[in-house]
Formats: C-alpha cells, sequence, structure tokens
C-alpha cells in the first residue's frame, strides 16, 4: 500500500503517468498536486478523476505549509515530482519563474518530504522526473550518458540542473531516498501546443505559418509520453536507490526533417494535396543560446530494467495527429485566452 503524491499531474507527461498508475495499482492512493498554471489542465485526466483510489489537490509547490498540510492528509508515503515550468522560449522570456517554481518549489518538496518521514527515511522514495537538456548541447556525434557532466544553456535546463543537485545533495547530506531520471523530447496526446508538435499540428490544422527556428537543422531524440510513462513506472518501482537514469527513444531528428515528415503525415489524414503542408514552412530568427543536438544513450534502464520503446516515431506520431484530429474541443479550449497574447509576443516580427 503507498500513497503517491505526483506533482504536475495536470500537465502533459504527469497526466499520462497519473493515468498509468492509477489503473495499473488499484492498491495505490495517487494524489495529483498541481497548481493549475497554463500548462495544467484538468482536462486531461476526465476519464479517471472519478477513480476511487485518485484524488487532485490545486496547491502550488511555492506553498511549503500547503505541501505540508498535503502530506499529513493523504499520509504520503512516496513522491514522483514532475510539476515545473518545463518551456525553454518561455524560460528565456521570464527566467525567473523558472527559478522560482524548478528550485525554490522542488527544495520545498525535498524539505516536507524530509521532515515528514524522518522517522524512517529507508520507507520512502522521492523521484525526480528530469530532463536530458541539464547535460548541454552534443556536436554531430555522441550520446548524453548518466556520467556526462552538466553543462546547461537555457535558464530552463540550469533551472533543472539546480533541482538535480538538490536531490543529489538530500540524499547524500540528509538520506533521503532518492532517485532520477533525465528523458529526451516527450510527443503524444494532451501536449501543449506551445512545443514543436502539436504547435505544427496546430498550424497544420489551421493553415498557419510553420516557424522553424534557424536553419532547421538543429537535432532532438523523440519519446512517444507513454513510453516515458512506462519508463517512470519502471524506475520508481525497480530503480537503484540514489541513482540515475537516462531515458530516450533511439530516434535522433532533424527539426526539419520531423516537419516534413509531419506535414506529409497530415496532408494525408486531412486529405490535402501532397506537399501542401510543407509550403506553410517559414525559417524564421533563431532561439537565442540554441542547443544544436541532444541524444540519450539509454542503454542504462535497457540492460536494468529492461525497458525499451514500444511504439516506432512513425505509429507513434500517426496516434498523435489522429488524437489531435479528434480531440479539437481540447485543442481550442487550450488555445482560447492566453494562448494567443503568448503567441504574438513569441512569434511576431521574427
Ligand atoms: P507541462 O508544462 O506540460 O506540465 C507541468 C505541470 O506542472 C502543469 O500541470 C503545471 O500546472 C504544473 N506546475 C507548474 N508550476 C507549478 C507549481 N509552482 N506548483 C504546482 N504545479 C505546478 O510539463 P511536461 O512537459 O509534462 O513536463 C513534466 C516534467 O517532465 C517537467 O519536470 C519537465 O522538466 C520534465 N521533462 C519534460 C520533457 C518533455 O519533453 N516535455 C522531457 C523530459 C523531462
Ligand atoms: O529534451 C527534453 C526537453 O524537450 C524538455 O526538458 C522540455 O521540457 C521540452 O520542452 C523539450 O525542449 P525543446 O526545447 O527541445 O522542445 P521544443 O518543442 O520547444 O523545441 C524542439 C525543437 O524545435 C528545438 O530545436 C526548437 C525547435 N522549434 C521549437 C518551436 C516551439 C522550432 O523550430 N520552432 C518552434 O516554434
Amino acid at each position: 500500500m503507498k500513497n503517491i503524491l505526483i506533482t504536475g499531474g495536470a500537465g502533459f507527461i504527469g497526466s499520462h503517468v497519473i493515468r498509468l498508475f492509477v489503473n495499473k495499482y488499484p492498491n495505490y492512493k495517487i494524489v495529483n498536486l498541481d497548481a493549475l498554471t497554463y500548462a495544467g489542465n484538468l482536462e486531461n485526466l476526465t476519464d479517471i478523476d472519478q477513480a476511487s483510489n485518485y484524488v487532485f489537490e490545486k496547491v502550488n509547490i511555492l506553498d511549503a505549509d500547503a505541501l505540508k498540510t498535503v502530506f499529513t492528509k493523504h499520509n504520503i508515503t512516496d513522491v514522483i515530482h514532475l510539476a515545473a515550468e518545463s518551456h525553454v522560449d518561455r524560460s528565456i522570456l521570464s527566467p525567473m519563474d523558472f527559478v522560482y517554481t524548478n528550485i525554490v518549489g522542488t527544495v520545498n518538496l525535498l524539505n516536507t518530504a524530509k521532515d515528514f518521514w524522518k522517522e524512517d527515511l529507508t520507507k520512502h522514495l522521492f523521484y525526480h522526473v528530469s530532463t536530458d537538456e541539464v547535460y548541454g548541447a552534443l556536436g554531430e556525434t555522441g550520446l548524453f550518458t548518466e556520467t556526462t557532466s552538466y553543462s546547461p544553456n537555457s535558464p530552463y535546463s540550469a533551472s533543472k540542473a539546480a533541482s538535480d543537485h538538490f536531490v543529489r545533495a538530500y540524499a547524500e547530506t540528509y538520506h533521503l531516498q532518492t532517485v532520477i531520471s533525465n528523458c529526451s523530447n516527450n510527443y503524444g496526446p494532451f501536449h501543449f501546443p506551445e512545443k514543436l508538435i502539436p504547435l505544427f499540428i496546430n498550424n497544420i490544422i489551421n493553415k498557419k505559418p510553420l516557424p522553424v527556428y534557424g536553419d532547421g537543422l538543429y537535432t532532438r531524440d523523440w519519446l512517444f509520453v507513454k513510453d516515458h510513462a512506462l519508463a517512470i513506472d519502471l524506475v520508481f518501482h525497480q530503480g537503484k536507490l540514489n541513482d540515475t537514469y537516462n531515458i530516450g527513444g533511439f530516434n535522433e531528428w532533424k527539426n526539419i526533417d520531423l516537419v516534413k515528415l509531419l506535414c506529409t503525415q497530415m496532408d494525408e489524414k486531412l486529405g490535402r494535396q501532397k506537399g501542401e503542408s510543407e509550403q506553410l514552412i517559414t525559417y524564421i530568427k533563431d532561439r537565442p543560446g540554441h542547443d544544436r543536438r541532444y541524444a540519450i544513450d539509454a542503454i542504462k534502464i535497457n540492460t536494468e530494467l529492461g525497458w525499451k520503446p514500444t511504439v516506432t516515431f512513425e505509429q507513434g506520431l500517426a496516434q498523435t495527429i489522429d488524437w489531435y484530429l479528434q480531440n479539437t474541443e481540447w485543442l481550442n479550449n487550450v488555445t482560447s485566452g492566453n494562448y494567443a497574447k503568448y503567441y504574438e509576443n513569441m512569434y511576431d516580427g521574427r
């Protein structure tokens, strides 16, 4: 019996983790703690929100008193921490939001867990879900391994690197039992359309320009979000204490090649002429400090825990496009309101 606090459960990856745990572990109580920022959306969870082993708490991780109340109320035994400001472009526009949530918020959560579990720290786990961006940028060759030095380049990745360091420090200093995973780029249903794939799906649907940064030759390693959730399940239950696992898709794509594949698949699904959506591609001013290439060596999680991706990129992308085409109400809801203001601020004049 576990009472697991999952933070950021109303976000993109968090909602898939919540769904997996609620359905797979009826004996666990799953407490979803989320502040519901612009990125948090309870519509991501309508299929499981009536489950008897699921509870939602609207709390900001910056509020230490509220965190303590939640731990006490639900007798929290373990934490899977995903709540974060997660978009690199927003971190360039307002870095302090990232310092507060990703660093101060994580330390608040570490303090709350450490104090609440002080009678016997060996019975509890604090799992921090992190990113491959902490390792910085790769050149044409090489892969990030678990021993690659941290070298973050954006305010987002610097804040995630800092939070990883705090998790490590709490394990060393206070003997809190921890585990960290660093994952590559996720894609899939419920992805907020400020990130490359859902933004471009939305723009293709609406025949709007596809804003490719710089020369479009930046490379990312894409993983279907449900495969990330499965990896988190394995690391949570079987990962070595106070260790780190890299998670990746074995699936590198240059942005421009990915965008062309997306255009081709969407033209077919929308019944448009071959090549029609590619005409929307527009090269714009580059992202400052843009990391050239990310690629993960995921051999450790594969050999130690037996994890590997279950879908190919073509399958995952097709499922993702289908989901967005079938969920236009979700897409319309998240792109109304402040989304237009963000979009104008981010892309006009670039
Ligand atoms: P997301 O932006 O979709 O969701 C973040 C969630 O955290 C939202 O529900 C938001 O409401 C909540 N949140 C934000 N600030 C909060 C606060 N102060 N208090 C409580 N809740 C708050 O993010 P995501 O893409 O699902 O990423 C989840 C985690 O996984 C993040 O820690 C991110 O760094 C990490 N990660 C993401 C990716 C990716 O490709 N998206 C890859 C690797 C790691
Ligand atoms: O690698 C893991 C990280 O992946 C996560 O930690 C982050 O939370 C997540 O946002 C993601 O970061 P990226 O910056 O790689 O993702 P994004 O979707 O913003 O951009 C992917 C690539 O596409 C990147 O090279 C920038 C480019 N891009 C992005 C946008 C939004 C464009 O060319 N045009 C765009 O409009």
